[in-house]
């Protein structure tokens, strides 16, 4: 039976069979499926020029934390601080395109390219102007510890971040959330707990990059500190697991085209699932570990590579992920939300994640409006 979905004024007005449409006479999509539209919960958007060369090295044998340093986050931050606003704003515009042709109705925008006050505040208003520009709605993450500056003892830099930077992107109303890498290449537990606690001074939700490369325990932390989510996870322990099961508030935020792409072990999702954590998945879109756009690609990796079901990755993909971004009544179908949807090709969407590397997006709406599409 043909499905119909109607709008007045962006917001939903009807959902269900198409025959109880009553005084409209609807655009059909014949064979389509309709969708709520993808949420894209954890992006490194706004940075400037890509890393294929360590990508190559990676292949021969360099390791992600072997390239920190000369590459890595250092070099990105080093591309940005070269770039003027115009050229990154001009760069990173195309790429917020694409991603809505690839049917992304929400995202996040993240600093963490600066590794400066001035220059994390500088990515920051990057990223509130790209997303004044951009068709779909976004937020934007204060990562105010990605990487230890370098010339800097990392404690003294939190402690900057805590007295200087926090705030200042609270006053100018810069950020929705703040965010902290824990990682024995980055930052500790006890950096977190610190930045959590100053996050909530100004109002601002806490994330956390938590368990990617190695163990810390990040993932039980984020979610004692009331996190709004811990993301990566590939090594997540059995107690951060347990942890997340029992979260009222944090999502798990799996990002697995970075995993395929760093060639890393997935992780537990079985176990996640199992003691019901709420899992978002996402793009994790960056330079160095997931030069990736396109959430149905994110959503066919999901399901091949992590052994989500089809639906469970479109929950992932949409009313979990709102969820970790704060966006509330987006990532759902429903009258009285906004009319963020995709139209898809293919009668069920199990197609999507069938074919890996096709572009399933026929249409693309954010608000109601259409911003992508074929
Ligand atoms: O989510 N792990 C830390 N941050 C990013 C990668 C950043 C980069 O390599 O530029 C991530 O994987
Ligand atoms: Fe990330």
């Amino acid at each position: 039976m043909e499905q119909a979905v109607a709008w007045e004024e962006g917001l939903i007005t009807y959902v269900g069979p198409a025959a109880g449409l009553v005084g409209i006479d609807p655009e059909w999509f014949e064979g389509c499926t309709i969708a709520p539209g993808f949420v894209d919960c954890h992006t490194h958007l706004p940075f400037a020029g890509w890393r294929a060369d360590e990508f190559e090295a990676r292949l021969s044998g360099v390791s992600y934390r072997d390239l920190h340093g000369e590459g890595g986050i250092y070099r990105s931050a080093r591309m940005l601080a070269e770039a003027s606003d115009d050229e990154v704003l001009a760069f990173c515009r195309s790429l917020v395109q694409e991603m809505a042709e690839h049917g992304t109705t929400a995202l996040e925008l993240k600093t963490g390219y600066g590794l400066s006050v001035e220059a994390e505040l500088r990515q920051a208003r990057i990223a509130r102007r790209l997303s004044e520009e951009a068709p779909q709605t976004c937020s934007v993450t204060l990562l105010a510890c990605h990487a230890v500056p370098q010339g800097i003892e990392r404690s003294d830099w939190v402690r900057i971040v805590c007295d200087e930077l926090i705030p200042a992107a609270a006053r100018e109303g810069l950020v929705d959330a703040v965010d902290v890498y824990v990682e024995d290449i980055a930052f500790s537990i006890e950096d977190l707990a610190e930045v959590a606690r100053c996050a909530s001074d100004v109002g601002l939700p806490l994330r956390c990059h938590a368990d990617q490369l190695g163990p810390s325990g990040a993932a039980e932390a984020a979610v004692a500190l009331g996190a709004r989510s811990a993301d990566h996870l590939n090594r997540v322990s059995p107690i951060g697991i347990a942890a997340l099961g029992g979260a009222a508030e944090t999502v798990a935020v799996l990002l697995p085209t970075s995993t395929l792409f760093l060639g890393s072990s997935p992780p537990d999702v079985g176990g996640l699932l199992e003691v019901g954590a709420t899992v978002a998945i996402a793009c994790d879109f960056n330079p160095g570990t997931s030069p990736v756009v396109s959430m149905p690609e994110v959503i066919a990796t999901a399901c091949s590579l992590y052994g989500l079901r089809p639906l469970e990755a479109l929950a992932a993909a949409t009313v979990n992920a709102a969820a970790a971004l704060g966006l509330a009544g987006r990532g759902t179908l429903a009258p009285g939300r906004p009319a963020d949807l995709v139209i898809l090709d293919g009668d069920a969407f199990r197609m999507v994640p069938y074919r890996p590397g096709h572009n399933p997006v026929v249409r693309t709406f954010v608000d109601g409006e259409r911003v992508g599409g074929r």
